[in-house]
């Protein structure tokens, strides 16, 4: 395939969309399955309530609605679309890649379509190799989505209390054909070392399958060292902020808003006060949506828009920590106030 000759301005987010399951599980309700408490959830975490997929809505269908709402608030064909990307731990299926469901939904006919894996940073990770592509002249689509409440062990309160289902999606066009959120500087850093403290160990080839298995109702068990986890977050996460600032040639001082993953409140305000920024200028929505992994920061991104809070001229940061361990901030440098839509599932 011939490259198209690239471009030395950085691309641009152009639209966004967000869609979330309209079944809300308040903190209350998790005492049917598990021996917790409102208060408990509420101080550990900041959480309050978060959206649940119903027995019809799955990642693809989660994701095809927030990119059938970015698509329409850009009024963009999806046919001009040349890469679906999803990010996602939470796939459709093993095989083929959930961007495939999507890409068939939306009728991105002219799209290559590939899933990511890349823990709670995968949509950061992602919006670089998106932004690599844009800026060769492919219009990408890159869509953060979760379905975790299918995937995880709901008998397990240390974990199962944390997640939310949700689904962020981002239009990212050449700097030459939008304004929007320029990608002016981004990072992105792994260190496998510490892959073994957080994640899904079950099911894949290392650990297949079987009757016993799943008689053992282990077969969804997210593995988490929570405290450990805490700790690298709250540090790889303000390492990443300063990197991805330093890149940009900006201070902490330029950046008007911090949009992080929403991992938890106390992580949230753990890098806050690392940074030294007032907990005011930090994005946060966790209590409402709880932690929706890679989808966090693309409906973040949609609420803070909705809700008028970003300008033209503004620098934003985007930072996020997760399984790998992986951790990637981007700083976005708003151009246009690009068009949101979303699908809060309350219509
Ligand atoms: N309700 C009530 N009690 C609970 C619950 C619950 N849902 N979950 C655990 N407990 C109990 C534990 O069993 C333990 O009881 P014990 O002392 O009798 O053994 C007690 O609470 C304390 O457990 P800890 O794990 O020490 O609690 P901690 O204060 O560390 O809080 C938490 C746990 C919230 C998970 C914290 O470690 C954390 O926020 N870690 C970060 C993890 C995270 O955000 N993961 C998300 C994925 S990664 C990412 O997005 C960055």
């Amino acid at each position: 395939m011939s490259e198209p000759a690239g471009s030395s301005a950085p691309a641009v987010i152009a639209a966004l969309g967000a869609a979330v399951p309209p079944r809300r599980m308040t903190n209350a309700d998790w005492g049917q399955y598990v021996h917790t408490s409102d208060e408990w959830i509420r101080s550990r975490t900041g959480i309050e309530e978060r959206r649940v997929a119903g027995d019809d809505e799955s990642t693809a269908t989660l994701a095809t609605r927030a990119a059938e709402r970015c698509l329409a608030a850009a009024r963009f064909p999806s046919d001009r679309l040349r890469w679906v990307l999803v990010s996602t731990d939470t796939p459709e299926m093993w095989n083929p890649a959930t961007a495939c469901f999507v890409q068939a939904a939306i009728g991105a006919v002219n799209a290559v379509a590939l899933d990511i894996t890349g823990g709670c940073s995968g949509f950061v990770a992602a919006l670089g190799l998106a932004e690599s592509r844009a800026r060769l002249g492919d219009p990408v689509l890159l869509i953060g989505c979760e379905v975790l409440s299918k995937a995880m062990d709901w008998s397990d309160r240390s974990t199962a209390v944390l997640f939310g289902d949700g689904a962020g999606a981002a239009l990212v066009l050449p700097a030459g054909d939008a304004q929007g959120l320029s990608v002016t500087s981004l990072i992105a850093r792994t260190d496998g070392r510490d892959a073994d403290i957080l994640g899904k160990p079950y099911g894949g080839t290392k650990n297949p399958l079987t009757p016993e298995l799943v008689a053992s109702g282990h077969h969804h068990q997210i593995v988490m060292h929570g405290q450990y986890v805490f700790r690298n977050a709250v540090v790889h996460m303000t390492e990443a902020a300063y990197a991805a600032l330093a890149r940009a040639g900006l201070t902490l001082g330029d950046i008007d808003w911090i949009v992080p993953h929403q991992a938890n409140q106390r992580i949230l305000d753990a890098v806050a006060e690392r940074l030294k920024v007032e907990a005011t200028r930090v994005y946060s929505n966790v209590a409402r949506f709880a932690n929706t992994g890679s989808a966090s920061i693309g409906i973040a991104l949609v609420e803070a828009i909705q809700r008028g809070l970003l300008e033209r001229g503004q620098h934003l940061l985007t930072v996020a920590f997760g399984s790998g361990f992986s951790w990637a901030a981007s700083v976005l440098t708003c151009t246009a106030v690009p068009p949101v839509e979303a699908d809060w599932g309350t219509g």
